[in-house]
């Protein structure tokens, strides 16, 4: 069916419903297609979108991930969204929020029955070591603070990738189907998600990564194991890994002794 004349497959009122109290925190606004829920909702915290403004899309003619990366999403196959939310710090207390916000992803995908969930450094969502889901992150500097905008993709069912793209992937994709013996209920996942959020970017707010720096190393894949740390492909450095410290920066035992790594352009991998 073109999407232009199909319903989009998420219902703003009974999303609003699940949320229960917390719904006052959030703007809803669901679309058959955009271009990217992120790029959209850049372009209007430029023009004063509120914290808790919600955009999510069936689908997106051009989802962005990390690194230039793209992003492809599909009503059947993926949970596509973003989020706006208001911080009054400045730009270097939000170091550690895509970790911060990885937390939040693993405690919905767990309450909703899915076992197997791994982070890592610094926002990837693996489930029995396939990335399941990624999170990117966009600041604007707003008046008293900084709006962030929080971009997460779902793999709900396996996506179609051809095999020559797949020697582009860190990690091979998998899908919550997987985990579960029936397909995710889209709007109980994505309330499930708005509601963990909200708790985990107060706590943010409050106390920075630190707040949920414990419950992210717990999960974090390759926490204490032999690490390459690469940019742009090449070697960059390598240790052992020892998770990450309180702003979110991953540190690793090298020959050198412990050296703090920066979110940036690094990828991760098993010695
Ligand atoms: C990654 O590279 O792992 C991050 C992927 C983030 C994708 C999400 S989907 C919703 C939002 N809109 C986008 O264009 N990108 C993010």
């Amino acid at each position: 069916m073109n999407p232009a004349h199909s319903p989009c497959q998420i219902d703003p009122a009974r999303l609003t419903r699940l949320l229960g109290p917390a719904q006052s925190r959030f703007t809803i606004e669901a679309l058959r297609e955009c271009s990217s829920t992120s790029t959209l909702l850049l372009e209007r915290s430029r023009q004063g979108a509120t914290s808790g403004a919600l955009l999510v899309a069936d689908r997106q003619t051009a989802g962005r991930g990390r690194r230039g990366r793209s992003w492809r999403s599909s009503p059947e196959a993926s949970l596509t969204f973003s989020l706006a939310w208001r911080f009054s710090s400045d730009i270097a207390r939000l170091a550690g929020l895509s970790l911060a916000v990885g937390v939040a992803v693993a405690r919905s995908l767990e309450a909703c029955g899915v076992a197997g969930v791994g982070l890592k450094w610094p926002n990837d969502i693996l489930l029995n070591g396939g990335k399941v889901g990624g999170i990117l992150i966009e600041l604007e500097t707003v008046p008293g603070g900084m709006l962030a905008v929080i971009g997460i993709g779902l793999n709900l069912q396996m996506p179609a990738v051809a095999a020559e793209e797949l020697q582009e992937f860190l990690h091979r994709p998998a899908a919550l189907a997987q985990a579960l013996s029936a397909a995710p209920d889209r709007h109980r996942l994505l309330a499930q998600l708005l509601l963990d959020l909200a708790a985990v970017l107060d706590d943010f707010s409050a106390g920075g990564f630190s707040a949920v720096r414990n419950e992210w190393q717990a999960r974090h894949v390759w926490q204490d194991r032999q690490v390459r740390l690469l940019n742009d492909g090449q070697l960059d450095r390598q240790g052992i890994c020892l998770g990450a410290d309180a702003d979110g920066a991953l540190l690793l035992l090298t020959s050198s002794g412990v050296e703090r790594c920066l979110c940036g352009d690094l990828s991760l991998r098993v010695a």
